[in-house]
């Protein structure tokens, strides 16, 4: 499976608005793939499509409980709020802090086309915000109080 090149802040795809999976295809599950290997060569805990290029409502996430991959997620209920640090794979040496919701569940369908309903606290949640943001065209140095480089 490829590695695919991971886009940096200034790059249009990561600003726009990602479609929605229409059809869960060969393609789509090829793609899943390939962002998971994308992720894991380069140590991160979650990637989102349009930082692969792809204006795609597709994420993966692992945060060394195994692999979740989501298509079309949303957020549909959240509690409690969190302060924490963040980095995400398109904006490489900047760190910043966020405050997100401590507790969410996202709704998605899996790579079967099933609903599936996942409940995050924690680092999990935190991924699930950070991945979903990036959706919206949102990156994490919009919404942190504070960033720092390493
Ligand atoms: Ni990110």
């Amino acid at each position: 499976m490829p590695v695919m090149e991971i886009r940096k802040a200034g790059d249009r795809v990561l600003k726009e608005i990602a479609a929605p999976v229409e059809k869960i295809d060969r393609k789509i599950k090829h793609l899943l793939d390939n962002m998971a290997e994308t992720m894991y060569s380069a140590d991160g805990v979650g990637l989102a499509a349009p930082q692969v290029g792809v204006s795609l409502r597709l994420v993966v996430i692992d945060v060394g409980e195994g692999i979740i991959e989501l298509i079309n997620p949303e957020i549909i209920a959240c509690e409690g709020s969190e302060e924490g640090t963040e980095g995400c794979l398109s904006v490489p040496g900047m760190y910043g802090e966020v405050e997100r919701y401590a507790t969410v569940t996202v709704e998605a369908l899996n790579r079967a086309g099933k609903t599936i309903r996942i409940n995050g606290s924690g680092l999990l949640a935190r991924a699930f915000q950070h991945e979903i943001d990036h959706l919206k065209g949102i990156l994490f140095i919009e919404l942190a109080k504070t960033i720092h480089k390493g």
